[in-house]
């Protein structure tokens, strides 16, 4: 669905990524993890399509409808009501109700085959994108995220910060696209709300990304884990707990690998001394 191949992005002089390879296939369930600074949203601009890769490509399967949630929305401002923004995340069902309109006040001075026929083919349309269902499913979504059925008729504006962003979330998810792209999700979220993403991500058909510092968020949500470190992606097929073992059992091997190699050095320092020894002894035998 999405292939990343040999990218290298460079910041400067600095490679903030180099030749790193990674595969999103429908339907995972992925978290993005790495320390701060190590480039994961970056990562999420280059995919999609913000910034330019210094070189490798990135390719996205044709039509791949991409929703990404960053922290510059924050600063998106509206006068619309909450319910109003949400709701514009179906953008064709809105444009198909505006057109029933017009048609339906032309059929008050041009009653014909034509206006009648367009009216039938558009409201097919509408009923098929669950048109009478978008206000339904927009208070569904606002309700998880924490606001009253009065807060819905509120402006943008009003909001703080953190509660604009939920509205953010609320418009990403409804437009229901092939992969969502989660850039720390539950900063601005209570308890309740982060619970209530958490089920909806799990009932989520398409593919997910979620960076996160949020382990146990994570942990239910995920089964994959992609690790951004020094330039490179490295996959782990567990959540974020899988992935915490995984390391230590790498490590663990490493330890052995180390005990081994410690093993073979003291055996050959030994075999050493004892060619030393006898090498010894026979030039005092030599010399008597
Ligand atoms: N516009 C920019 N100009 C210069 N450096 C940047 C810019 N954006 C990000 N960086 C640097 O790139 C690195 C990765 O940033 P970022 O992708 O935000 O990391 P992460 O999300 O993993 O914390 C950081 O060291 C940051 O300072
Ligand atoms: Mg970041």
């Amino acid at each position: 669905m999405i292939a990343i191949n040999d990218l290298t992005y460079e910041i400067g002089s600095r490679a903030l990524y180099d030749e790193a390879n990674w595969h999103i296939k429908p339907g995972e369930k992925i978290g993005l993890i790495g320390a701060n600074g190590t480039g994961k949203t970056t990562l999420l601009k280059l995919i999609v399509g913000d910034l330019k890769a210094t070189s490798g490509t990135i390719s996205k399967s044709k039509d791949l409808t991409i929703g990404y949630l960053n922290q510059d929305l924050l600063s998106y401002a509206s006068d619309k009501s909450i319910l109003h923004v949400a709701m514009e995340a179906f953008a064709r069902q809105n444009q198909l109700h505006d057109e029933i309109e017009e048609l339906l006040k032309k059929l008050e001075t041009d009653y014909s085959e034509d206006v009648l026929h367009k009216l039938s083919d558009k409201q097919s349309e509408f009923e098929a994108l669950d048109g009478y269902n978008i206000e339904y499913k927009a208070h569904e979504i606002l309700a998880g995220l924490g606001f009253s059925d009065a807060d819905t008729e509120r402006k943008l504006s009003t909001f703080s910060g953190g509660w604009r962003m939920r509205v953010m979330l609320a418009k990403i998810l409804l437009q229901n696209p092939d992969i969502l792209l989660l850039d720390e999700p539950t900063n601005h979220l209570d308890l309740p709300s982060i619970q209530w993403l958490e089920d909806y991500l799990r009932g989520f058909e398409g593919a997910v990304v979620i960076v996160s510092h949020d382990r146990w968020f994570l942990d239910k949500v995920i089964n994959k884990t992609v690790e951004s470190r020094k330039g490179k992606l490295t996959s782990y097929s567990g959540n974020y707990s899988f992935y915490v073992e995984e390391k230590e059992l790498r490590g663990e091997i490493q330890k052995g690998e180390f005990k081994n190699q410690q093993a073979k050095i003291k055996q050959e320092e030994r075999l050493i001394e004892r060619f030393r020894a006898k090498a010894s002894k026979a030039k005092m035998a030599q010399s008597r």
